[in-house]
């Protein structure tokens, strides 16, 4: 199987970037962020409390089944038979899933998933410790960045239409503090490995990405 990492920043790009080279290859893509959001989401639901290794084992010992599935080209995420599908967007389960996600016991659960999905599909798996620990030997290893202002103005261009959106000010500092906590925890941080080919997308919009891409992907495949 051929299997494509994209690791990069908060709101890169890397998502509708995965999902464009995905389209044009004819290939599955993973969203796992989308994993641990929908581990949040449960947490939440089964009110663990404040985030500690003691509440991750409680949480962990509870939670049997995690379960990937797509539908309409939608990835659904299903923890102990409730799909939080829909729940995963919100800035509150941003923030647990950044809490949740250091913790080495439920990343290994969530590592056996993305392997599991990797060693079945021609995939585009997307995350952040995707290239240096979930498929170290992955065949192309792309590392996806932009600066924090141009990131905090997509996704600001994004929302803000949307009832109660936040403001441009607040993502920009929701933002940096996800960024410390993925580039910071002592497990898996977010770092591009050492055979990444980094892409910094400030000044380039997504056709433009995509079509760089594809020329390296045809270069290294073919
Ligand atoms: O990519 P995202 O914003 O949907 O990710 C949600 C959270 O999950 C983010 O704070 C970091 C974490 N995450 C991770 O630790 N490792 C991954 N491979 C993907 C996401």
């Amino acid at each position: 199987m051929i299997n494509i990492a994209i690791d990069g920043y908060v709101g890169s790009g890397k998502s509708t970037l995965a999902k464009g080279l995905a389209k044009k290859l004819n290939y599955k893509v993973l969203d796992t962020g989308a994993i641990y959001r929908g581990l949040a989401c449960a947490y939440k639901a089964g009110g663990y409390g404040e985030v500690c290794q003691e509440s991750i084992d409680n949480f962990l010992n509870n939670c049997k089944t995690i379960e990937i599935f797509f539908k309409d080209e939608l990835q659904h995420v299903v923890v102990c038979n409730v799909d939080y599908t829909q729940y995963l967007r919100t800035e509150e389960i941003s923030m647990l899933a950044a809490q949740i996600s250091p913790y080495k016991n439920l990343r290994e659960k969530v590592k056996t998933i993305q392997q599991d999905f990797a060693s079945k599909n021609n995939c585009i798996i997307e995350g952040r410790d995707i290239g240096t620990v979930v498929l170290p030997n992955a065949d192309i290893k792309f590392f996806i960045t932009a600066s924090e202002e141009i990131r905090a103005n997509r996704r600001f261009a994004q929302i803000k239409e949307t009832p109660n959106s936040p403001t441009y000010e607040n993502i920009l500092k929701d933002l940096r503090e996800r960024d410390y906590k993925d580039e910071h925890r002592l497990i898996a941080p977010l770092k591009p490995a050492k055979d990444s080919i980094i892409i910094d997308t400030s000044n380039m919009n997504l056709e433009q990405t995509i079509e760089y891409c594809l020329k390296i992907i045809k270069l290294k495949i073919n």
